[in-house]
């Protein structure tokens, strides 16, 4: 529903009643819960299909309330805290006392994030507490970025969903680890902050994730997924790789980075854009027109491998990871 002052306050009654409630962010949609709530918590997990050891981000409306969560905040955090929150950038910082196991899936850090989405502000402040959220899509799906995304995935498991129009970033947050490598910052998954913003506050470009870094389910190697089998294919490969499948006799919807001439030959061709942040802001609503085309292969013309699009490579990685053995 329309994020109506009334409409704010309803959701935030269901979530002390430990009822679900979707809503925005700037980033993707949330599938909320009251944190402090160990039993709201676990609807999360049987409403996304999702196993119960992974841990949800803690939404807070203000970098104030992070001692509520964490302990041994070091410096570092909270100089990230000052430049980026709030925004889209979650944390992993060392658990604090009474923080419940559901949230962090037993493990040592708990994630916390201060959104910057109007609504998200709105309905953190009118509930006060932390909102337990993962992104309110099935799991291992890809992420919603507007209401009706939510409502269509998981419509019947949600008490209500505010609607605060499409998500601006378009991809889930940057999460940085400081609790792997003795205070200083692991990039765990690079996204609405990039790499290169979170090195100019840290002062050292973060380290990249060790084989052990703490589970995350958005960095499982597959995920963020069509149901259609979808193939990352360089530039210079389309035109091969459209035609081998042409001659198998299957149909094909593809999403290049440039507008321009669509190629022929397709049932659908989309263009991401050559911004990155545009790209981003586009791309799981794409993945969604693609996947709703019934074609019977996605292609992705691969985009530029610099540092500006390493969140987009990284959804694009994980969305064809499952299907990459087709590859001729
Ligand atoms: O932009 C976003 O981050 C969105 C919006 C709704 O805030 N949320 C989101 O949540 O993408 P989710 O659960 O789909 O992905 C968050 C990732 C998961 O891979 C989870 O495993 C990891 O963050 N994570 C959360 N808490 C953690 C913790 N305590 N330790 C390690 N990883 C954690
Ligand atoms: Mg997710």
């Amino acid at each position: 529903m329309v994020a109506t002052p009334e409409a704010i306050e309803e959701a935030a009654d269901l979530l002390r009643a430990g009822e679900l409630v979707g809503f925005p962010t700037e980033t993707v949609y949330g599938l909320g819960a009251d944190a402090a709530n160990a039993g709201a918590v676990a609807r999360i997990f049987a409403a996304k299909g999702r196993p119960s050891d992974h841990p949800v981000i803690v939404h807070l409306g203000s970098a104030a309330q992070i001692d509520d969560w964490a302990r041994a905040v070091p410096p570092a955090a909270r100089r990230l805290a000052r430049h980026f929150w709030p925004g889209p950038l979650t944390m992993i910082l060392p658990r604090g006392a009474g923080v419940p196991d559901a949230v962090t899936g037993g493990q040592p850090g708990v994630g916390l994030r201060v959104p910057a989405h109007p609504v998200a502000q709105r309905l953190l402040g009118a509930f006060g507490g932390g909102v337990a959220a993962p992104s309110a899509n099935r799991f291992g799906r890809v992420s919603p970025t507007t209401a009706l995304h939510v409502a269509s995935e998981l419509g019947n498991a949600v008490s209500l969903i505010l609607d605060g129009g499409a998500c601006d970033v378009g991809i889930e947050s940057t999460i940085v680890d400081f609790t792997s490598a003795g205070g200083r910052a692991v990039l765990l998954r690079p996204g609405g902050v990039d790499a290169a913003a979170l090195a100019d506050a840290l002062g050292y470009p973060p380290l990249p994730p060790a084989g052990d870094a703490p589970r995350a389910s958005g960095t499982l190697a597959a995920h963020y997924a069509p149901t259609t089998p979808t193939l990352l294919v360089p530039a210079a490969d389309i035109e091969p790789a459209i035609a081998q499948a042409t001659a198998a006799g299957r149909t094909i919807g593809m999403l290049a980075v440039a507008p321009g001439a669509p190629v022929p030959g397709l049932r659908l061709w989309l263009a991401g854009g050559e911004d990155p942040s545009v790209y981003a802001h586009f791309l799981y609503r794409h993945l969604r027109t693609l996947d709703a085309a019934r074609v019977d292969l996605i292609l992705i013309e691969q985009p530029p491998e610099s540092p500006a699009w390493m969140a987009v490579n990284d959804r694009l990685q994980r969305a064809t990871h499952r299907d990459e053995e087709m590859l001729p």
